[in-house]
């Protein structure tokens, strides 16, 4: 793909590396940093994903399988990767269902994909990430709004927002940010309840329709550039939380 960076963008020239980067949100952000100029690491555990993101990203694009869940698989990446300006970590497998119908183990395994995986990435990340850098975690709307199915999700996004806002104190002056997506039609929402849900989420909220990834991007690069914004928790949900 050929693209000319713009050179008076923010992100010209500077490194993102994006962990769930190869699908969804994740891939829409490697996308648009890419369009302002960056150069863009990707990484998620499927390597044929990952092969497929990159090709469809181009040659400013390199990737690398890796399970975020794995600390010691984290720390190896960096170490491979070097320096590099701003991080972003959209890799998550979460349950989806009421606490009391959830498999502990899956529960679990939702707070070591989504909630210890970001710290995995924060801490071998960080101290690699050059001066004016800054790192966007993900969380999601069900940390402020009761959603039944979302127990876990909901706990995991509200550390994950108590963590951004803590981070933005303890590393600056890397800034850290989170933002927060509302219902997102994305390959994450798969199952056969999916277009359901969704046509009840635009039914419900004022954007009357589900975001786009690229919507989501959009709101991280904003995280990413803007120098004065610190220790945000960004939603972006059409309007959901305020419905
Ligand atoms: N979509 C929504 O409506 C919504 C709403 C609120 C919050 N969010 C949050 O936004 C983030 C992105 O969601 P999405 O909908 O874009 O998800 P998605 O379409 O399912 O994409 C997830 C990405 O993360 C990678 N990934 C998953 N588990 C991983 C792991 N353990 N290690 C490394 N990579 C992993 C996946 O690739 P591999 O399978 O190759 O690993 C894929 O690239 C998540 O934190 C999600 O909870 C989404």
């Amino acid at each position: 793909m050929s693209r000319v960076p713009p050179r008076n963008s923010a992100l010209a020239d500077r490194r993102v590396v994006v962990i769930g980067g190869t699908k969804g949100i994740g891939f829409a952000t490697a996308e648009a940093a890419m369009a302002k100029g960056a150069e863009v690491v990707v990484a998620s555990r499927d390597v044929s994903r990952v092969a497929g993101a990159v090709e469809r990203l181009g040659a400013r694009a390199s990737g690398a399988s890796l399970d975020i869940a794995d600390a010691e698989a984290v720390a190896r990446f960096f170490g491979q990767i070097g320096p590099f300006d701003h991080l972003v970590t959209t890799a998550a497998h979460v349950v989806r269902k009421p606490l009391l119908e959830a498999d502990l183990a899956e529960a679990r395994a939702s707070f070591d994909s989504k909630f210890w995986g970001q710290v995995n990435a924060v801490r071998s990340g960080a101290p690699l990430i050059r001066a004016g850098g800054s790192i966007v975690l993900v969380s999601g709307i069900s940390s402020r709004r009761g959603i039944g199915t979302m127990a876990f999700p909901a706990a995991i996004n509200g550390a994950v927002e108590a963590l951004a806002r803590s981070l933005a104190v303890s590393l600056a002056p890397i800034r850290v940010n989170a933002v927060s997506p509302g219902y997102i039609d994305t390959p994450g929402h798969g199952g056969p309840e999916r277009a359901a849900t969704l046509a009840k989420v635009a039914a419900a909220i004022p954007a009357g329709r589900p975001g786009r990834p690229e919507e989501v991007a959009q709101a991280i690069l904003y995280l990413l550039t803007n120098p004065f914004s610190t220790g945000t928790v960004l939603d972006i949900d059409g309007g959901h939380l305020a419905a």
